[in-house]
């Protein structure tokens, strides 16, 4: 299960405001949810695309199991003067919302592939999920050349495993894809190689590390490039089949 640290957390806001990821995602979300007067995006983690999602809606609800992620949501929706989002802290799969949302988001977590009637019964309209391409590397932080094919997201539901699914259910969806860049910023050797650790459990010999560093040095420290390649998916609730809307899991768990 997903756990942040305040060291993760950290990392991911700096590369989150390095970058306009997720205002370039909540632009290519925006079209699907026109019309949306609330939205809940469940499991929000910080909280980065639901900030630049709540200028598209008059409420946006943030759902999270993590206390911390949520406190610096909070936070920085303090400092940005952002009063239309609310933070929740609940499991989403266990959430029941009175009046239901227009729209539930999901981004880079598990849920339309197997959680579909779950989803179903939480929004009014649009079930939005954001996901990886595929869960094979694409050379994020240019460590193809020092490490083996990596399996890091093994389970991590991704475009590749959530289409058949939609499509063996006759679901009717539509997507967009996206390539953005989400590099690292890191302050100095010491973070490169703990970086390098936490996420890759990558060792670098002395060597590969000199060579590692020298490549990716940058103003104030070092900068480790990374592209998300990526699917918005978008599935109207009207247009799901009634078998799912009744709740029966047996179809989507056979496949
Ligand atoms: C990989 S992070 C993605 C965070 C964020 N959506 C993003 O795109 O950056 C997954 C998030 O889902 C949360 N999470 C996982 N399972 C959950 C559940 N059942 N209910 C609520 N939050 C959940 C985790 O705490 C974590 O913040």
């Amino acid at each position: 299960m997903f756990q942040w640290t305040d060291q993760s957390m950290d990392w991911y806001e700096q590369a989150a405001l390095h970058c306009d990821f997720h205002r370039r995602v909540a632009c290519l979300a925006q079209p699907y949810l026109e019309g949306c007067d609330t939205i809940a995006d469940l499991g929000c983690g910080l909280g980065y695309l639901s900030m630049e999602l709540s200028s598209f809606c008059r409420r946006m609800i943030c759902v999270d199991v993590s206390t911390p992620a949520l406190g610096r949501l909070a936070e920085n929706c303090l400092r940005r003067n952002i009063t239309n989002l609310e933070t929740l802290e609940a499991d989403w799969t266990l959430w029941q919302p009175h009046p239901l949302p227009d729209a539930v988001v999901l981004s880079y977590c598990n849920g339309l592939g197997r959680n579909l009637p779950v989803l179903s019964r939480l929004a009014g309209k649009v079930i939005l999920s954001i996901m990886p391409a595929s869960n094979e590397e694409n050379d994020s932080y240019d460590l193809n050349r020092y490490l083996p094919q990596r399996a890091r997201y093994r389970g991590r539901e991704n475009h590749k495993t959530v289409v058949p699914v939609l499509q063996a259910l006759g679901v009717p969806y539509q997507e967009t894809p996206f390539s953005l860049p989400f590099g690292q910023w890191l302050r100095d050797e010491e973070e490169v190689k703990t970086f390098l650790e936490y996420y890759f459990d990558f060792h670098p010999t002395a060597s590969q590390l000199e060579e590692y560093l020298a490549s990716h040095k940058a103003e104030n420290g070092y900068y480790l490039p990374n592209v998300k390649h990526g699917y918005v998916v978008a599935v109207k609730v009207q247009d799901l089949p009634p078998r799912l809307l009744k709740g029966a899991m047996d179809d989507v768990e056979s496949l």
